[in-house]
């Protein structure tokens, strides 16, 4: 890749910008309150904004390796609670994907490393859904549920987190759980059952707040 480029297309950018709204960047620079807590993949052809059609100050962004919520990740917790508890955004979402790298290496009998502690949250998912995983004879539609799954805990591990509750309880924010097809381009809502969820996790995890 030429990095001059990467210049050039800026100052397009700009040039675009301000051609629509002069005070395009003078108005951005005031401040943000984005709706949305975006959590997803680091693989580059999954792009958060450009995906969602969102402009910049309309979602807040963290990704990561896999999409993941690993309650001793100080950057996502920090992410997490800054986006809920003092940008309050209305929606929290994990967007995973299909053809992700990051699930893909978590189901190989094999040593990768530095990774292995963070892939190893993704194994803990497929030992959780062993019996529902191991009955589907194609690899592959086992890997777009493991896929699928992995969002779905993410979720309930948002659910364990005294902001997330919090927010919840006290002013109706919502979790939402996604996955992105990158062959057709499509966004897939999983149409998770947060409400249930949560019942179903608030017997061990209440935070009580
Ligand atoms: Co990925």
């Amino acid at each position: 890749m030429n990095l001059d480029k990467v210049f050039a297309n800026n100052e397009k950018w700009i040039t675009s910008k301000l051609e629509k709204d002069p005070c395009y960047f003078e108005n951005l620079s005031k401040g943000q309150s984005p709706d949305i807590l975006y959590i997803g993949c680091s693989d580059s052809r999954v792009t958060s904004e450009e995906l969602m059609g969102v402009e910049p100050g309309e979602a807040f962004i963290h990704r990561n390796i896999a999409n993941m919520v690993v309650s001793i990740d100080l950057n996502m917790m920090s992410v997490l609670n800054y986006a809920v508890r003092h940008l309050k955004v209305n929606h929290v979402v994990v967007c995973g994907h299909y053809f992700c790298g990051g699930v893909k290496a978590a189901m190989q009998p094999q040593d990768l490393g530095i990774p292995n502690p963070w892939l190893r949250n993704i194994r803990d998912v497929y030992r959780l859904h062993k019996t529902e995983l191991n009955a589907i004879a194609e690899e592959n539609d086992r890997y777009n549920r493991l896929i699928e799954l992995n969002v779905q805990e993410q979720c309930i591990n948002l659910l364990k987190t005294a902001a997330v509750q919090d927010a919840i309880k006290h002013r109706g924010l919502q979790v939402h759980g996604w996955v992105f097809d990158i062959r057709t381009g499509r966004l897939i809502d999983l149409h998770l059952d947060v409400d249930h969820l949560l019942k179903d996790i608030m017997e061990i995890y209440d935070l009580g707040e």
